[in-house]
């Protein structure tokens, strides 16, 4: 995820901002750039790589990278940040800050501006040149040209021209000595020193500098001088906000304040979601994957079957889409692990669309199973996190999740981005093939759109009731998760992140095949959960419930809001906020995590670093 910095001060900003940048290194970044107003002129400084790239450009002697304009006095204020690419390749010319054609508004971006292709054609349209392939870019252009001489009321203007899910900060060599920062959905927070000001996307980027934190609130402006910060709605009030003092240590900061990077990942989960779907789904009701640098929506015409190869649990995304694709588009989906699918002599070829899901774009039966099936003549996409990865150039088109960087080696928010997006493709083979009418497939994308709201009510007190199971079933040595149909998958993601952070054993089934071995494992000390939210078998799950309760097993079941046809059946429920059925799995999902997540902390184990895990699996 990138990281935004921003100084105004009276000491030299450079340094400040290098070394707030090197604090948000751990969010993950491809490239990296600052911008320093002194002496009427702008100075910045973009480079491909890591941080060490970024300075030897700043001392002029990188190869890669560009610097603007030397200043003859250090200057005291500036803007940084670092790039995880989504919009846009990885290169030096994508690498922010963004500037305007006249190079006097410089700005730093996180997150999407959805409508900006619109926005991009129409300042074109009145002579903007543009120099990157983001989407960022049009911030810089926009502020330049309603720009008069107030850069705050400027930003305030442009915000409401703006759709999307963004924070950013701007500068202009108009008005050198402030920043302007703005934010809806994605994080900003202020510093406030004695007599100077920071802006940052997270409090480790200034915790060496101070300790004085102020919020920014979604919809809010912030407009910030040395030592002097004022905060303003999108009205253009003043808001009075309290200055909290944080007596985080730096690992703490990194974490948000959570106590492990794999909780503030469970809490990022909205963010993803957000950031996975929200341009796709932007332009009228429909969903819309194409993207002129890396996928061609002609790859998905005339395709007979998907095929989904993965490990772990970017498999269990896979099965999900085998639940979506059939039910929405009508097309027959075969699903594998990908270290079986490669060794079986696989018969696929033309017509099949093989999509290999990976989080980190690196897993090594993932990559092969693909290239089997790419030299077997099928079409094959990648769906991954992580922009530039191996299997991104292996493929004949890419879906990136935009979840950002995943520390926790138990994937958690990388995974609800992948079902966000199998969803959608899901939906644009249904539009493509007619098997939904246009009506419905608005109704499902406006359904997906509420996703990230509703992510962010189920985890208000999730983790506390969660918890509360914890204490009663933490030491059970064995565990069976139970679903029918799109909970299956569910079910599957919960018994693996309880063993892989957690060391129990588990076991997952789809509850219909229960009767078939599992059952026998069964006792009054073996905790049941079901996934039981919405779908046309909800009845069907019940009776199995009911079956492993005659065994004296204790059910805690995922429920759906409103529903109470299945509290009677079960010691203990957790409901997710009600959608369509099969949409509700995907929130499904996040209880699951935070139960594995709390049986974890009572056994005093490390879930972000799980014993014999690998975050990335790069030998077979
Ligand atoms: C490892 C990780 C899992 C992940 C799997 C597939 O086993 O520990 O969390 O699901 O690899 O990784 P990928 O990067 O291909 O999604």
């Amino acid at each position: 995820m990138c990281g935004i910095i921003g100084y105004v001060g009276s000491r030299p900003a450079e340094e400040i901002l290098l070394s707030g940048l090197r604090k948000l290194e751990y969010r993950g970044y491809d490239s990296a750039g600052l911008s320093l107003i002194g002496d009427g002129e702008i100075r910045s400084v973009r480079a491909v790589g890591n941080l060490d790239r970024l300075e030897a450009a700043l001392a002029g002697d990188a190869a890669g990278a560009t610097a603007t304009a030397t200043l003859a006095r250090p200057a005291t204020i500036g803007i940084g940040h670092t790039r995880w690419a989504t919009h846009g390749r990885v290169s030096e010319a994508n690498a922010h800050p963004h500037y305007d054609s006249a190079n006097r508004v410089h700005v730093v971006v996180n997150g999407i501006v959805e409508n900006y292709m619109a926005l991009r054609e129409r300042l074109v349209s009145e002579g903007a040149s543009f120099s990157s392939e983001t989407d960022a870019e049009v911030i810089a252009h926009l502020i330049a040209s309603a720009y008069r001489d107030d850069l705050a009321g400027t930003v305030a203007r442009v915000l409401t021209e703006l759709d999307g899910y963004f924070a950013f900060v701007a500068m202009t060599l108009d008005e050198p000595d402030v920043l302007v920062g703005a934010r809806r959905e994605c994080p900003l927070v202020v510093g406030r020193g004695a007599d100077e000001s920071f802006i940052a996307s997270a409090v480790p980027a200034f915790l060496a500098h101070t300790r004085s934190v102020q919020l920014v609130e979604n919809g809010e402006i912030v407009v910030l001088r040395a030592g002097e910060v004022e905060i303003r709605d999108g009205a253009g009030e003043t808001m009075l906000r309290e200055i909290v003092e944080v007596d985080w240590d730096e690992e703490t900061a990194e974490k948000g304040g959570y106590e492990t990077f794999m909780l503030k990942e469970i809490h990022e989960q909205a963010d993803a979601v957000a950031e996975t779907i929200s341009d796709r789904t932007a332009r009228g009701d429909g969903v819309d994957l194409a993207d002129p640098l890396c996928f061609d929506e002609a790859l998905l015409d005339g395709v007979q079957r998907v095929v989904f190869v993965a490990c772990g649990t970017a498999y269990h995304a896979g099965l999900m889409g085998r639940y979506a694709i059939e039910d929405w588009a009508g097309l027959p989906v075969e699903v594998d692990v990908a270290s079986e699918y490669r060794y079986r002599n696989p018969i696929v070829g033309p017509g099949d669309l093989v999509v290999g899901i990976s989080q980190s774009g690196e897993t090594a039966d993932t990559l092969g199973a693909m290239r089997v099936a790419r030299e077997r003549g099928a079409r094959v996409i990648a769906l991954t996190n992580v922009m530039g990865s191996q299997a991104t150039r292996e493929c004949d088109g890419v879906l990136y999740t935009r979840a950002g960087l995943e520390i926790g080696v138990a994937a958690t928010k990388t995974f609800v981005a992948q079902l966000a997006l199998v969803y959608l493709l899901a939906l644009r083979l249904a539009a493509l093939r007619g098997s939904l009418s246009a009506a419905r497939i608005g109704e499902l994308v406006a359904a997906m759109r509420q996703l990230p709201q509703l992510i962010d009510e189920l985890l208000d007190g999730l983790d506390a009731r969660v918890d509360a199971i914890a204490e009663w079933c933490w030491q059970a040595d064995f565990f069976l998760y139970i679903g029918r149909h799109a909970g299956v998958p569910i079910a599957l993601e919960g018994a693996l992140k309880l063993k892989e952070i957690s060391y129990v054993s588990t076991d997952a089934y789809a509850a219909g095949e229960m009767k078939h071995g599992p059952i026998a494992m069964l006792d009054e000390r073996t905790p049941v959960v079901a996934v039981a939210t919405s779908s046309p078998v909800l009845a069907k799950v019940i009776n199995n419930i009911d079956e492993v309760r005659a065994r004296g097993a204790k059910v805690i079941a995922i429920t759906t809001a409103g529903d109470d046809t299945v509290a009677p059946h079960v010691e203990d429920t957790i409901a997710v906020p009600a959608t369509e059925p099969m949409l509700e799995p995907l929130l499904a999902v996040i209880p699951l995590q935070l139960l594995a997540y709390r049986i974890a902390m009572r056994r005093a184990l490390n879930p972000d670093q799980p014993r014999n895990l690998a975050k990335t699996v790069t030998v077979e």
